[in-house]
């Protein structure tokens, strides 16, 4: 049914691709955003706004490029591998320029209220109240997306902490954490060591007299910059090695994992090894963390038992004068504006493949970006929203009610059982294995074998290459022509920033000539046979 009204909530990165998922689709959208320009997180602002995620000044992307692109607008080849927020932020303006994305937002429209029509069994439609310059008004939708993002509600647990009431200095979530100056000659700690926590930590410790990281579990910490200086995603995330991950057992990939980051700084002497295993925890990414540490700026301390006044008392009894406190606990999840109902959600925020609330008894509200990838959060939504479009059109069913919370369980067990049992691992997937998932219930998802038979240049790259969202283009709805091309070229738009100062010869020659080194190698073997004999 074409002309179908769909309203987007959100004009962050999720918005901006259910924006034009919808327009691939032939739908309406109306994209509702509360502030006054698109971007969502990724747009730097020098003030906090209730509601709205914030990031601080110098906070750039743990994806690197290729892997974080939509699906058919790869980044402009000479932007770096891991980009600063205003690189993202200029990405997405060209996006939204190049799809004519702006004549279907309306801005400072903030959502206040989304509520099922009296008639939604038979329509499905919905009633959105939206509050412009303070006057509300209420639209009609046929569909409804949201796409508010993780990461607006600060999480401060502060009954956690006793004493923070006397302490006398001052604290501060990272969500209002935005540039380092006013820190200058302080003591701080840090408190949380995901990845917030642990750029917040290196980059006060430039300025301040003193910082403490303390955390209470510890953590994995990986570095952007892999072997032979790739981008860590590109050598990891690959079609082959989400192979290998199901058929070697977990403890072999743990081992794998734990050995390799401890070859870089070994984390028990760094008092930063958790209890828990590589693979059952988010890690946390920090290229800098360990030089901090080796140089005193970060100290490493356990969790605070509680605050006095002027100073912070850890697990351990050691104490520490400090001035400043900075809680870098993340963020809870909450839809002020949903009607409180419990086909839309349950206690346990349960929704079909994080999309679809399988209660409902018309598909057409659907959640965008609702999910912590292990991995790029835009390619990702986009997919949900090419998929969530095709239910809402009636193009793509979704299965029974039943089977629909017995996948959601079967999931959340799995998770339970992979990762700690931690609400804030619930909403984690693997990249690779969510994304075909999804592209299987639209049919984007490359066909491999038909792949080695046409195209076994393209079938290397795929299956051994990074797993680049163009892959979800090359074939079904959707399909992109240039998808095949940006896939070959993946590796020279990852090198290309590289190149600033390109170097006439290869690899430097060895100094010793081929005819010595043999005879070296041959002399040395003769002497090994000598001595075993001898
Ligand atoms: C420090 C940090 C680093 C990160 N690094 C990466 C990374 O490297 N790679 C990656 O892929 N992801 C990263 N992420 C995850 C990040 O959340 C996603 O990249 C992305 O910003 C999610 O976009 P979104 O559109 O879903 O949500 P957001 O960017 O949060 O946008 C939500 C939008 O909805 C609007 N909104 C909210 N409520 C309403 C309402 N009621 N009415 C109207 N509008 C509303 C908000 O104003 C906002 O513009 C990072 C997150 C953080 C916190
Ligand atoms: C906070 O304390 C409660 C119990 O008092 C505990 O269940 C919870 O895990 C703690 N949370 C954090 C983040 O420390
Ligand atoms: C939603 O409804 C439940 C039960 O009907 C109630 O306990 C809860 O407080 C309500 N929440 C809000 C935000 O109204
Ligand atoms: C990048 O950082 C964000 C914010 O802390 C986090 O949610 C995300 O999982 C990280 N990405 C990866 C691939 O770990």
């Amino acid at each position: 049914m074409p002309g179908k009204k769909v309203a987007v909530i959100g004009a962050g990165v999720s918005g901006l691709s259910a924006i034009k998922s919808c327009l691939e689709e032939g739908l309406e959208p109306t994209c509702f955003e509360r502030s006054y320009d698109i971007g969502g997180l990724w747009r730097y602002e020098e003030k906090t706004e209730g509601g709205r995620p914030s990031i601080y000044k110098s906070a750039a992307s743990n994806t690197s490029k290729e892997m974080t692109a939509y699906s058919d607008y790869p980044f402009p080849d000479h932007y770096p591998n891991y980009l600063h927020n205003s690189k993202i932020l200029e990405y997405l303006r060209m996006y939204t320029e190049q799809f004519h994305l702006m004549k279907y937002i309306q801005f400072l429209s903030k959502v206040c209220s989304v509520r099922k029509r009296s008639d939604f069994s038979s329509t499905g439609q919905w009633d959105v109240v939206v509050e412009t310059q303070g006057n509300q008004e209420t639209y009609v939708f046929d569909g409804i997306m949201v796409c508010t993002g993780l990461y607006s509600d600060p999480f401060l647990p502060l009954q956690n902490f006793s004493g923070i009431k006397r302490f006398k200095g001052q604290y501060i979530h990272s969500w209002d954490y935005k540039t380092p100056e006013k820190f200058q000659g302080k003591r701080i700690i840090v408190v949380g060591i995901g990845n917030s926590g642990a750029d917040l930590a290196v980059e006060l410790s430039h300025v301040a007299a003193q910082v403490f990281l303390s955390t209470r579990r510890g953590a994995w910490i990986w570095n952007r910059v892999w072997d032979n200086g790739m981008p860590m995603d590109t050598s990891l995330f690959t079609r082959l090695n989400s192979v290998l991950i199901k058929v070697y057992p977990t403890f072999l990939i743990n081992r794998w994992a734990e050995k390799k980051l401890n070859t870089r700084f070994n984390h028990n002497i760094y008092g930063l090894q958790p209890r828990h295993r590589f693979l059952s925890h988010q890690a946390t990414f920090s290229d800098d963390l360990p030089n901090h540490i080796i140089s005193g700026r970060v100290l490493v301390k356990p969790n605070v038992r509680e605050f006095t006044e002027t100073s912070a008392i850890f697990e351990d009894g050691t104490e520490e004068d400090v001035d400043v406190i900075i809680f870098a606990t993340g963020y809870t999840l909450s839809f002020p504006f949903l009607e409180n109902d419990s086909t839309i959600m349950d206690n346990h925020h349960s929704m079909f493949k994080f999309v679809f609330p399988p209660q409902l008894e018309k598909p057409t509200l659907a959640f965008i970006g609702i999910l912590q990838p292990v991995g790029a959060t835009i390619p990702t939504s986009e997919l949900q929203s090419r998929w969530a479009v095709r239910v809402f059109k009636g193009l793509n069913k979704l299965p029974s009610v039943s089977d629909m919370m017995t996948d959601i369980t079967t999931r959340r067990t799995k998770t339970r059982k992979e990762f700690l049992n931690n609400p804030r691992d619930s909403h984690r997937v693997q990249y690779v294995d969510y994304m075909d998932e999804i592209a299987t219930e639209i049919g984007v998802k490359p066909s491999l074998f038909s792949l080695f038979l046409w195209d076994p240049k393209l079938a290397m790259e795929v299956l051994f290459g990074p797993c680049t969202p163009y892959q979800y283009r090359l074939q079904g709805p959707g399909k992109w022509h240039g998808a095949r091309e940006a896939i070959l070229t993946q590796r020279e738009r990852i090198i290309k920033p590289l190149r600033t100062r390109i170097l006439s010869c290869g690899q430097p020659s060895s100094s010793v000539p081929l005819w010595l080194k043999s005879i070296c190698a041959a002399f040395l073997f003769i002497v090994t046979l000598v001595i075993i004999q001898g």
